[in-house]
């Protein structure tokens, strides 16, 4: 009987909210589907979901007289900017603090990693993709090692046993896999209870109309609520009351599918510190203006990142007096916040955040038919948060630049798809940059003549081969200490330097160790 009312009720509420469609099929449906579906409605929050939409669309720019966000739009001014390249003289003052805190146990890094990667076309997370490096690590576990050496990089120069934590941001569909990996591989040599996992929420994607779509006859379509879905996360799983307990005083936010990127970078992290900011990013030189990347810059007098999906070619395209982009500072997804601005994003602001739209084609039933269709244009929207709509509520922030070639390199589309941000462009990026450290240390690679190969250690596209070295991050972190091992020597590659030694991989596979 308790079931007769559990449906009378949420048939009421449907209909209120203009979504009796979703039972439409009910009759049709097992009684374990008819459960199910019962209990993914009953925890939906209709009203505030269709305020959400009402909100999300009338922000949107997609409906008509709306002006536009880039009209708005101003470069980042000079005194918010610091650059690993133009500030080269303070990096060792930044890297020196950056790494203080470390020792300090105050530096903290969360990864998300919640998002679904269609474009790359695989059905587990992402971070468990191996782009074919000569060791076939997953970025997964690139990251942890970069994790696990800089402890031990602060640790030797302060003299303090450290713990840098990583929580990581799953979805809902990807905290099991996601758990699983890591403790198939012992989490990667760190310490099990210092990688904190989490999920974060999903919201339904509905039509232009704001009728929720459904999926399968009794399964709602729901998706990954953005990435900026972190922060009610964070709230709901209890993790800030975790960072204070372990004394965080700084958190370095990442996306999982960069593979150059610097986990807890201390110079990044010194840089938001030396300038007393609570919000930072860091960005890559944009250079074309249809680069998939958004762009940091100020709105209306305040910090924001203006989607490449959300900004207008025309604006896309303009240059300043030197010829640059106008907006060039390229968001590469990595940020900091204090511990402070964190707790008052996740109890005071996080309600303030719009969804943005995204339209997408989205497979639904049709509910005259009864059939699935998989349209070929877009026919509906999903919602998302984005993490760095928090920007607008920082004191003091800061925008540090780095090269591309040193940092930048994300894994989005499968190589079948286009000759950009795919797994072999990635591979190339991080060997032509291992390539670089042995040179910078003074080392050298000869052909199989033994004529030395001249030094172009740069690749000029991203498609070309590089040289193949791989470097573990467990024998360095950003190129330091390599001297040791390659001064003055000559190397066949492939080249593989790892905790076991200098490895000549010769071409049939077997290993030639030095
Ligand atoms: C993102 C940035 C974009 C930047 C680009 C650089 C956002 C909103 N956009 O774009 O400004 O220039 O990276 O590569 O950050 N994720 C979740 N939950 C979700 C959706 C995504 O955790 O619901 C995670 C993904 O796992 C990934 C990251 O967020 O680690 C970025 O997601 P993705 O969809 O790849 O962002 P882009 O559109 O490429």
């Amino acid at each position: 009987m308790d079931g007769d009312n559990d449906v009378c009720v949420l048939q009421r509420r449907l209909a209120e909210a203009g979504q009796s469609h979703l039972l439409q099929f009910w009759e049709e449906l097992s009684v374990a589907e008819q459960q199910e579906l019962l209990m993914d409605l009953k925890d939906m929050d209709l009203k505030e979901l269709s305020q959400a939409f009402q909100r999300a669309m009338m922000g949107s720019g997609h409906l008509p007289g709306q002006e536009n966000v880039d009209a708005r739009m101003e470069p980042v001014p000079r005194e918010a900017l610091g650059s690993a390249t133009r500030d080269e003289s303070q990096l060792p003052a930044w890297e020196e603090e950056g790494l203080r805190h470390i020792s300090q146990s105050k530096v903290a890094v969360l990864l998300l990693a919640g998002g679904q990667g269609t474009r790359l076309g695989v059905s587990y997370p992402k971070g468990m993709y191996d782009v074919g490096l000569p060791s076939h690590k997953t970025l997964f576990q690139i990251q942890a090692e970069r994790i696990l050496k800089l402890q031990q990089v602060a640790e030797k120069q302060y003299g303090l046993e450290c713990v840098i934590p990583w929580y990581i941001m799953t979805s809902g569909r990807t905290m099991e896999s996601t758990k699983e990996f890591f403790l198939k591989h012992k989490y990667f040599g760190l310490k099990k209870e210092n990688v904190v996992f989490f999920h974060q929420g999903m919201l339904p994607a509905m039509d232009f109309d704001g009728k929720i779509l459904l999926e399968e006859k009794g399964k709602i379509s729901m998706a990954p609520d953005g990435n900026g879905g972190l922060y009610q996360a964070l709230r709901a799983h209890h993790i800030v009351e975790d960072m204070e307990q372990r004394g965080i005083g700084s958190i370095h936010v990442y996306c999982v599918d960069n593979i150059l990127v610097k986990v807890a970078d201390p110079r990044f992290i010194g840089f938001c510190i030396h300038k007393g900011a609570d919000c930072g990013a860091k960005v890559v030189e944009k250079t074309n203006p249809t680069e998939p990347v958004g762009v940091v810059c100020q709105v209306g007098g305040v910090y924001q990142v203006v989607e490449y999906s959300e900004i207008s070619l025309a604006t896309a395209q303009k240059r300043s007096h030197d010829g640059r982009l106008l907006f060039n500072a390229g968001n590469i997804a990595n940020h900091y916040f204090t511990m402070e601005f964190l707790k008052d994003i996740v109890n005071v602001y996080e309600p303030r955040l719009q969804h943005h739209v995204a339209q997408k084609k989205i497979p639904y039933i049709d509910v005259a038919t009864g059939k699935y269709l998989k349209p070929d244009k877009p026919n509906g929207i999903k919602m998302e948060k984005f993490v760095f709509d928090i920007f607008q509520f920082a004191k003091k922030f800061v925008v540090y630049e780095v090269l591309r070639e040193d940092e930048f390199s994300p894994l989005k589309n499968a190589d079948s798809q286009n000759g950009k941000d795919n797994p072999t462009t990635a591979r190339h990026a991080l060997m032509s940059l291992h390539h670089c450290w042995v040179l910078n240390a003074g080392g050298h690679f000869v052909d199989e003549n033994g004529t030395r190969l001249p030094a172009i250690p740069r690749l000029k596209d991203a498609n070309d081969s590089p040289i193949q070295c791989e470097i573990s991050p467990l024998i360095s972190y950003g190129g330091e200490g390599l001297e040791k091992l390659v001064k003055d020597k000559e190397f066949h590659a492939p080249l593989l330097i790892d905790r076991s030694g200098v490895h000549e991989l010769v071409k049939n596979g077997t290993t030639g160790s030095l």
